[in-house]
């Protein structure tokens, strides 16, 4: 099969989060099962371009047409870590992948819809024609309703589109402008409920409820959330329309690249172990005791590591540092937010605990360092109010540091708690809590302790249980080349 994937972030070199690691992985894993994959992103200031092989412009002049005329683009071709990618570079005024950032821009809707449009015109102009188009989130989600709506006439009437929909809170909000900068026109069509309108504010149009409206299939990345977006509040008000759509709607859980994430061959790490040799894991605690110059002991380190957002559960992160501090633990927090003040205050936190050296936060993005968290730390926290999937209790897993985490969306369906799950005991994996309060994460951080503590000999078992869960591509590559051929024949 040939398929292009169409994305705002790839792993390593535009990273903001899970999206990143997930379209690279589910990238390669389809490649090594024999189709034919593309990448095609923006050309971004800020790509870490160390990590991009051969690049070179493949397309010099694609016109794109936007609003009353049209904007010159060149793609450019490199290849990241073995994968195919086109980088598009928009020449106008607005510059808009030149900002020294990935989101958070006042015209992001636009920067993100031009970027849609683009690339559409891209395969339209330069007679690629793959069998499946893979979007994902908001931020692509309007290249659906441009190809079925103005492309497929035009000459590609047999592609067809999965989108997977990473987190139902960022939907792309916008106006009537959409309309006019890309053609589709005709305001009266797409300020529907059946189409493109809000479901809340009849005036303004919903790019990722378009993606669902007009995808061929879409897909949320655990089937636990799959279930949770239809029926509580956590599709942020798209309950009704997935009910609509719900034949072609579906969960697949996220898998991990075990390539990017081996321990024995991470060179980020400072000494290289698996399951069987996890003695050697040691020195990668010490590595990160080091690091972030704590005091050398025999103390559990439990950390966090993740974007610090509400999403998140930061006051129960925050709450979990503070147990720790109580409870002759060391803790390490590495994350970062867009909001100036959920990092002001962390670092605020970080000055006032600074003489204590059990404790280091770091507010920023290091992915060495994430890597080394994962390797040297004993647990990790993962406290969501809600998480469509979670990777970082994944990447934990296969790093031997227990997860501790929040019964609920991914984390449901890839920690099972070591004390009271149903599966039977070779399978527990971590410790799971339910209530999203100081009570309910304690009632696992306690248990935490205590086997760590109490019986290293059992501590050790989980870790190992932990690292050898099959947490990797194969199944939902797979998962996602069925969804693929069905929706191939259509
Ligand atoms: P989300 O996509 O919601 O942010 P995930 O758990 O799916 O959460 O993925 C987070 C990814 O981003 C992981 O690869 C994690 O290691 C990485 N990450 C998040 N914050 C940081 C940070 N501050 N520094 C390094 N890596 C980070
Ligand atoms: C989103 C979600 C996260 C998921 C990631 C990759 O950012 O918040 O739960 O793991 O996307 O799918």
């Amino acid at each position: 099969m040939y398929i292009v994937q169409i994305a705002s972030e790839l792993a390593p070199i535009a990273k903001v989060g899970g999206l990143a690691d997930v379209v690279y992985g589910l990238s390669r894993e389809l490649e090594l099962r024999g189709n034919a994959v593309e990448i095609i992103l923006p050309k971004y200031d800020r790509l870490w371009y160390d990590q991009i092989f051969g690049l070179a412009p493949t397309y010099n002049d694609l016109w794109v047409p936007w609003c009353d005329g049209a904007i010159r683009c060149t793609v450019w071709f490199g290849l990241v870590h073995g994968r195919k990618c086109y980088f598009i570079e928009p020449h106008s005024p607005e510059a808009f992948f030149e900002r020294g950032t990935f989101y958070g821009q006042w015209d992001d809707p636009a920067r993100f819809i031009f970027f849609s449009k683009a690339a559409l015109e891209y395969l339209y102009r330069s007679g690629k024609r793959p069998d499946i188009i893979h979007v994902h989130d908001w931020q692509t989600a309007a290249l659906p309703v441009l190809l079925y709506e103005m492309y497929q006439q035009a000459g590609m009437p047999n592609q067809r589109v999965c989108h997977t929909i990473h987190n139902f809170r960022h939907q792309g909000i916008t106006d009537g402008y959409m309309l006019y900068a890309t053609g589709l026109g005709h305001p009266e069509r797409y300020f529907t409920h059946e189409r493109l309108r809000d479901n809340f504010n009849h005036f303004a149009l919903n790019l990722m409820k378009g993606g669902i409206v007009y995808s061929n299939f879409v897909t949320t990345v655990s089937p636990t959330h799959a279930w949770e977006a239809r029926f509580t509040d956590q599709s942020f008000g798209f309950g009704e329309t997935l009910h609509i759509h719900q034949s072609k709607f579906g969960g697949v859980l996220n898998g991990l690249d075990y390539e990017a994430w081996n321990p024995a061959l991470d060179p980020m790490i400072a000494a290289p172990f698996d399951a069987v040799d996890i003695d050697r894991r040691e020195a990668n605690t010490k590595a990160l005791r080091e690091r972030c110059n704590l005091t050398d002991s025999d103390k559990p380190i439990l950390a966090y590591v993740g974007r610090l957002d509400s999403q998140k559960g930061v006051h129960l992160i925050r709450h979990a540092l503070f147990y720790a501090m109580n409870h002759d633990a060391q803790f390490v927090l590495l994350g970062s937010s867009p909001e100036p003040e959920t990092n002001d205050h962390f670092r605020h936190i970080a000055g006032w605990l600074s003489p204590n050296r059990d404790i280091y936060i770091e507010v920023g993005f290091n992915e060495q360092l994430a890597h080394l968290i994962y390797a040297g730390a004993h647990g990790l926290v993962v406290p969501s109010i809600y998480e469509p999937c979670g990777l970082t209790q994944m990447m934990a897993m296969r790093y031997g540091a227990v997860p501790i985490v929040r019964r609920v969306g991914g984390l449901a369906d890839t920690v099972f708690d070591w004390d009271y799950d149903s599966r039977p005991r070779d399978q527990r994996c971590g410790f799971v809590f339910d209530h999203p309060d100081f009570d309910g994460i304690e009632s696992a951080l306690q248990r935490f302790f205590g086997l760590y503590t109490n019986s290293p000999k059992l501590f050790r078992t989980l870790q190992r249980q932990a690292m050898g869960r099959d947490m990797s591509w194969r199944l939902p590559g797979q998962h996602y080349l069925d969804i693929y051929e069905h929706i191939r024949h259509r």
